[in-house]
């Protein structure tokens, strides 16, 4: 069952439906201030930091799931509703939701009144702008009023929803003019407010969270709506809100525009003040700028088109035509905008993460940049330096930072033995991106000490050498606390309920990984690649031959028969083998270590797929383990604590499908290579949406597995690694666009039913016009020249390149 559509002309997903299985959301900005949308209004809005710098409160664990956000009330007579329908919960005569790139509409009636809210983050500034359309279209006269509110979260999120001796004695607002100021420990040491204005003279206001709602009411049917009266309150503790109530009588046809605010000014501390920090009046001169420059249509609307055009940019450095439109409105539109989201927000803040905790994470980040590096490069260069600088100078690594201060984050600890070689993917990938090797002479410090800077080439040095000097007993890398599988926790040994699986580490063992020995293997190989280019014959060669010795390791002591094991625990047992009574395959080392062509020559690489597809995938894709562990296992940590089927024990964890179906491509396998792809793609499930019942539109982290109770249905969506992995699998190696230190890789790999694929790719500031066509006669044509490669050599910038590519 479908509850919506995609419309990709306007790059849209359109819902019809509030009743959505759960709330199906959207992102709103690109730059510092962000909000989080659902097609009902609800969500919450943030600068830079969900933790540390939130506007608006949201409600974890809430009934109804979803209320709270952009809370806006029609009153028409007796009656009122919600163009978002909730909060208000008044069925509507018609209702569209439209999800667009960084905005969102809802086009919602009732009885002859009908609505237009349109939801959107400037590009370049710190707000978010609600522009909300009423027309009468009944044939008499309306006296309406409209009520719009946001309820102002104290800051910090964490401190919000714990501390509450505190927090009901803090609260401070000022009202002037039609906008309602927030402006909470602004008086001690917060040089920042928050604001929410209206562009119209208003009827009255509030700012006491009570007031509004009245006794034994909630923010369904408020008493200030009910009565068509506002308190004009002022909040001393407790609660703020801002809420402005207009009044307007609407004569058939006509209609009225709204133009509500939520905006976050940030002051010089010299200049906080209008007069005297003791008179208490906040200095509203930026904000007053702000409300100035959007107070009008025109403005707004061409804000809305400066975005459209920001995205027909980002959206323009790879386009495909296949003539599968599930294919090419994943590629086309949805898969990179996630990647987009994923790349600025991290694991933070979604409707599954809470933005409460987790800061970026070292592998998290430099995988999302996989997915995004094309886009704006700049940014990826950025975001390379700073993980660098969470490095220790043993290659080692904090395992996250906080986006705010950019240090390592104690809490999350260090020692998972991967995150080092993640470093060297995401630089390899960037160069190759852009030619650009001048980001190896960057000096980024280690553990962001000053005076420890080294060229990020050291680092990258440092990452490949962290895995040599931690090897276990087969030759094999020491796991740490955990490789990418953070609930693999092979030294854990936790008792203790509540001890966190990932940073306590119990005992000191040699356990060791198979999936970062496929890891080495892969991104081994691209650092002795960088070492070629930039002349260090010795070091490549060095590399060369580690990498070697790794791969015979895996081949000595990873392979199992018939298919890689995954780990050797504390007591040098098998894990992920069959001799293990659960847990006896998993999917990570086969995807990994065929990406990694070890095994492609001797036919190990084919058997280990083999496996994977019989034992791990059926219908919703293919599971992360399988038989799933029944009970806890103590020596095996978290995996073990999720029942069978979901998360970590046996899901389809989307995130690692990709590395399988690029296996595939490797293993010359199109036709299931594709498959794997498609079993977990939005857009193909769409038509399963009451099962799968996360957006259609976004990869989720997981799908309950073969052995769940609710196989197919999906859990945390967005913020998923899957984002940048599916991309990279989709654009690279199914339809094989891959750059690489030399120029364009093409070598495409699909099934039969794909015949002519045209594919726009700006690569280096050059466009290539590629063209795949099916023929016996195979090869590659660069401008009308066949060429002896399957490397289309670097254009001029500027310049148009037409390659043909017969497969
Ligand atoms: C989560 C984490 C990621 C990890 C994965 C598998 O998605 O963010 O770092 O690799 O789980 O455990
Ligand atoms: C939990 C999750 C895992 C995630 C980790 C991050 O263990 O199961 O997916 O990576 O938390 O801290």
């Amino acid at each position: 069952m479908r509850y919506g559509f995609f419309d990709d002309a306007k790059r849209e997903y359109v819902i019809e439906t509030p009743e959505t299985p759960l709330p199906w959301i959207n992102y709103l900005g690109s730059n510092k201030f962000f909000g989080l949308i659902s097609n009902t209004g609800g969500g919450y809005c943030f600068y830079r930091d969900a933790k540390l710098r939130r506007l608006t409160r949201y409600r974890y664990n809430n009934v109804p799931r979803d209320t709270g956000g952009r809370l806006y009330y029609i009153k028409d007579g007796a009656d009122f509703w919600s163009p978002t329908f909730l909060p208000a919960k008044k069925t509507l005569d018609s209702y569209r939701c439209r999800h667009g790139m960084g905005y969102t509409v809802f086009e919602s009636s009732r009885n002859n009144l009908m609505s237009e809210l349109t939801c959107f983050v400037p590009r370049e500034e710190n707000c978010e702008i609600n522009r909300l359309v009423i027309k009468n279209t009944s044939g008499e006269s309306k006296d309406i009023s409209v009520v719009g509110a946001v309820e102002f979260c104290l800051w910090n999120a964490v401190d919000d929803g714990t501390n509450f001796q505190r927090n009901y004695n803090i609260g401070e607002v000022e009202v002037e003019d039609n906008t309602i100021y927030h402006k909470t420990e602004y008086r001690e040491r917060r040089n920042h407010y928050a604001f929410f204005s209206v562009n119209k003279e208003a009827d009255g206001f509030d700012t006491d969270l009570d007031m509004f709602i009245g006794k034994f009411n909630d923010y369904e049917a408020p008493l200030t709506v009910m009565n068509g009266k506002s308190n004009n309150s002022i909040a001393h503790g407790w609660s703020p809100i801002g809420s402005h109530r207009l009044e307007y009588t609407l004569t058939p046809g006509e209609e009225v525009e709204l133009i509500f605010i939520l905006g976050y000014i940030e002051l010089d501390k010299a200049k906080k003040w209008d007069g005297n920090a003791a008179d208490g009046i906040i200095n509203k001169k930026p904000a007053n700028e702000l409300i100035n420059k959007y107070n009008s249509t025109e403005s707004v609307l061409n804000e809305l088109n400066a975005l459209s055009t920001y995205w027909d940019n980002l959206l323009g450095k790879y386009i495909v035509e296949s003539g599968d439109e599930k294919l090419d409105r994943m590629v086309n539109i949805w898969n990179q905008y996630q990647c987009m989201t994923t790349f600025n927000m991290s694991r933070s803040a979604s409707y599954y993460e809470s933005g409460q905790g987790r800061g970026m994470g070292f592998r998290d980040s430099c995988q999302d940049l996989l997915g995004f590096v094309h886009m704006v490069p700049e940014r990826a260069r950025e975001r390379i330096l700073d993980i660098a600088a969470i490095q220790f100078e043993n290659g080692g690594a904090w395992h996250q930072y906080q986006p705010l201060t950019k240090r390592g984050n104690a809490d999350a600890g260090m020692g998972f033995n991967d995150d080092p070689l993640w470093l060297i993917a995401c630089t390899h990938a960037y160069i190759s991106e852009t030619g650009d090797y001048s980001i190896l002479d960057e000096m980024v410090p280690f553990e962001n000490e000053a005076g420890t800077e080294k060229p990020l080439f050291e680092h990258l040095r440092a990452s490949f050498n962290y895995t040599l000097n931690n090897l276990g007993p087969h030759g094999l890398p020491l796991i740490g606390r955990a490789d990418w599988n953070d609930c693999l926790n092979l030294n854990c040994f936790s008792e203790e309920p509540g001890e966190s699986f990932q940073t306590c580490a119990n005992i000191e063992s040699n356990a060791e990984s198979v999936f970062i020995a496929g890891m080495f293997v892969l991104y081994g190989r691209q650092y002795a690649e960088l070492c070629l280019k930039l002349g260090s014959k010795d070091e490549a060669n060095r590399a060369y031959e580690a990498v070697e010795k790794m791969n015979e390791a895996v081949l000595a002591h990873g392979w199992d028969g018939e298919w890689f094991i995954r780990a050797y625990d504390s007591n040098g047992d098998k894990v992920g083998s069959k001799e293990n009574n659960d847990g006896k395959i998993f999917i990570e080392p086969q995807g990994m270590c065929v990406m990694a062509e070890i095994g492609v020559d001797d036919g190990r690489a084919v058997t280990a797929l083999k496996a994977a597809k019989e034992k791990l995938t059926f219908e919703y894709g293919t599971c992360l383990l399988a038989p799933a562990y029944k009970e806890y296992h103590l020596n095996l940590g978290e995996i073990t604590s999720y029942p069978p089927g979901y998360k970590e024990n046996g899901s389809v964890f989307c995130h690692n499908n990709p590395w399988l179906s690029i296996a595939e491509t490797i293993a010359g396998n199109p036709d299931e290579a594709f498959e794997i792809y498609r079993r977990i793609c939005p857009a193909y499930i769409e038509d399963i949406s009451e099962k799968h019942r996360t957006e259609p539109y976004v990869y989720s982290q997981t799908i309950a597995g073969q052995e769940a109770p609710t196989a197919g249905e999906a859990k945390n969506s967005w913020l998923t690694g899957t984002a940048a992995w599916t991309f990279v699998n989709v654009s690279q190696y199914l339809l094989g666009i891959r750059p690489n230190l030399d120029g364009l890789g093409i070598n495409p790999c699909l099934p039969e039913r794909f015949k002519k694929i045209t594919i726009k790719r700006i690569f280096r500031e050059a466009l290539y016009n590629i063209i795949f066509e099916r023929s016996n006669e195979k090869g590659l044509w660069v401008d009308g020249k066949k060429i002896d490669s399957d490397t289309v050599p670097v254009a001029p910038a500027k310049s148009i390149v037409d390659v043909l590519c017969k497969y």
